[in-house]
């Protein structure tokens, strides 16, 4: 497995110090894939209260190499701590890829996009999909994704900052989960995540539906819509989930204009869209 760190500058993440060593035993808890989690060591496992600051907090880091930094550190125990949230949007992104898929599973090479700790691969595997790389703009989640062991190949990326380090046409299908918001992979990856699809693939992407995240989920529309205006890719479905994760303040479940966003029972909405690139591109009159 390669676990490239970036060639300097890059949004200030993936210096050599920043990838941790491997921890030298587990100490309890589970990862998504059934295995230990790596960050989960010995670490109480914080309260509800706790995790809602922690994350609530990030969502008001705009700059992007500060959002990385705060992964770096978040690293240990984000899956630890997304379970308290009850995040579940790998799985729910994942079961919504592998319901649109209609050949074997193990024969397909897929892309995780901000892979992070890797809670996307263990849900791709426990699909059936085991052909699985990585990039995240995170040295401290790339090397947990790394400890968990599922991807064959991770390397350093900050999108939006720099192309996916692939080439063309590579994956059968490319995801990215949890990160597609405001401070962190911009609308305009977009176009580079296409690029490394196979034609014919597919491209999984998920936003929060969430009064704080209307205005992202607003130009990432206008931008999936731009690219299937120019015949670059068509939308496939989309899915909108009521509980996407616990609500980190009460105003995030709050609804903003015309009543769109609003959470149930403490949880905020998310939605996934699947996109299937076009063949070959048309060209628009
Ligand atoms: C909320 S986590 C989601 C991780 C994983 N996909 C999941 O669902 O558990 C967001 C991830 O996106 C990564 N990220 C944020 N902005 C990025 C960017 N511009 N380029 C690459 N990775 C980015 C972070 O480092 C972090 O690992």
């Amino acid at each position: 497995m390669l676990l490239r760190r970036r060639k300097g500058g890059g949004g200030g993440s993936g210096t050599e110090g920043r990838l941790s060593p491997p921890p030298g035993r587990w100490r309890g808890g589970r990862g998504g894939d059934g295995n230990p989690s790596p960050g989960s060591m010995a670490t109480p496992r914080r309260s509800l209260e706790e995790v809602r600051d922690l994350v609530g907090g990030s969502h008001s880091i705009s700059d992007l190499s500060q959002k990385l930094q705060f992964y770096d550190q978040w690293a240990p125990r984000y899956d630890q701590d997304v379970d308290v949230l009850e995040y579940g949007a790998p799985r729910l992104a994942v079961g919504h890829l592998a319901a649109a898929w209609s050949s074997p599973p193990e024969e397909a090479l897929i892309l995780d996009v901000a892979c992070g700790t890797g809670l996307v691969a263990a849900e791709l595997r426990r699909r059936g999909f085991c052909q699985i790389h990585g990039v995240d703009g995170s040295a401290g989640m790339l090397e947990r994704a790394r400890q968990r062991g599922l991807y064959q190949w991770l390397n350093l990326c900050t999108l939006g900052q720099e192309s996916l380090p692939v080439p063309s046409d590579r994956y059968d299908a490319v995801i990215i989960v949890g990160a597609l918001s405001e401070g962190q992979v911009p609308c305009s990856a977009l176009p580079e995540l296409l690029r490394v699809t196979k034609p014919g693939g597919l491209v999984c992407l998920t936003t929060r539906a969430n009064t704080s995240n209307l205005r992202y989920k607003a130009d990432l529309e206008e931008a999936l819509e731009t690219l299937a205006r120019a015949g670059r890719w068509e939308r496939v479905s989309e899915r909108t989930v009521e509980r996407w994760e616990r609500a980190t303040a009460p105003e995030e479940e709050q609804p903003g204009p015309g009543g769109q966003g609003r959470g149930v029972d403490g949880f905020i909405p998310g939605v996934i869209f699947l996109y299937r690139k076009s063949p070959a591109p048309r060209t628009v009159p």
